[in-house]
């Protein structure tokens, strides 16, 4: 089977198919091979070397498939590497659709000066401070406040949204929202969909903000849908069964997830 018509799509895990099925509302008939680097999961308490090595992996993986289009559904890859990647990759023949610099412009419309968004995030992401430096170029009258949140991503692939603790965790992030008395929030990590609901116990649920939507129209844009039928194959690097698991909220996975192997990183 040739996957040159194919689009992939990456993340760290299960945060990914928040894109992924963003995608697939906008573009139905294309194929899609799905990539979960769970067993290096959280990229956002990574160094950006590792994430980086992570990343070259899952791009020649991609490469050897003959996939040609790949959609980052993961901020903390579109903040700390995807720069290096679009370098090494597009003299191969990749084309690589970032997150953040795809959803930053939508995020920054209907807001005035002052106005104040909050970006939720992996540690990583905050740190990297692409972002404030997205929406800047968009608006640079906004007030733009990074709130790390350390633990999130781990709620989502452990499913565990009924603990104290990870209810106390989210109350503690919302409250920072509230004090900033911020206009927009954004979901700036691709799990945090998932957790929509415990957010909106807190903030009222529509001035979130998903930047997946963005990415897919950027997709969009360059890709035409035809009258094919289409499909989605999914990999990972850790426990299959796991991933399913984890994935029910967004994706009801009835066939077979591959496991796939990657080079260790201390293996270097
Ligand atoms: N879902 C990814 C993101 O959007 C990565 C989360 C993680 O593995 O820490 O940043």
């Amino acid at each position: 089977m040739t996957y040159s018509d194919t689009i992939g799509v990456m993340d760290s895990g299960v945060g990914g198919l928040t894109v992924l099925s963003e995608l697939v509302k906008v573009l139905p008939s294309s194929k899609y091979i799905y990539l979960g680097d769970t067993k290096n999961l959280p990229y956002g308490s990574k160094t950006k070397d590792e994430i980086l090595f992570f990343n070259r992996n899952i791009l020649n993986f991609f490469l050897t498939l003959g996939v040609k289009d790949i959609a980052i559904a993961c901020n903390t890859t579109s903040a700390l590497t995807y720069e290096d990647l679009k370098k090494e990759f597009t003299p191969k023949g990749l084309r690589i659709f970032p997150l953040i610099q795809s959803a930053a412009y939508a995020a920054a419309q209907g807001l005035e000066a002052g106005d104040c968004i909050c970006v939720l995030s992996t540690v990583a992401t905050a740190k990297s401070g692409k972002y404030a430096n997205e929406i800047h170029k968009a608006n640079p009258c906004l007030k733009v406040c990074e709130i790390p949140c350390p633990g999130f991503v781990e709620i989502v692939e452990n499913r565990l949204y009924d603990t104290q603790e990870s209810k106390k965790l989210i109350e503690e992030k919302m409250n920072i929202v509230l004090e900033n008395k911020a206009k927009r929030v954004i979901l700036g990590c691709t799990h945090y969909p998932y957790l929509l609901d415990m957010f909106s116990k807190y903030v009222p649920r529509e001035i979130f903000f998903n930047p997946a939507g963005s990415l897919a129209k950027s997709i969009c844009s360059v890709i035409k849908n035809t009258d094919d039928i289409g499909d989605i194959d999914f990999y990972v690097t850790g426990d299959p069964c796991e991933f399913k698991k984890s994935a029910k909220l967004f994706f009801d996975i009835k066939k077979e997830v591959k496991k796939v192997e990657m080079p260790q990183f201390n293996l270097v």
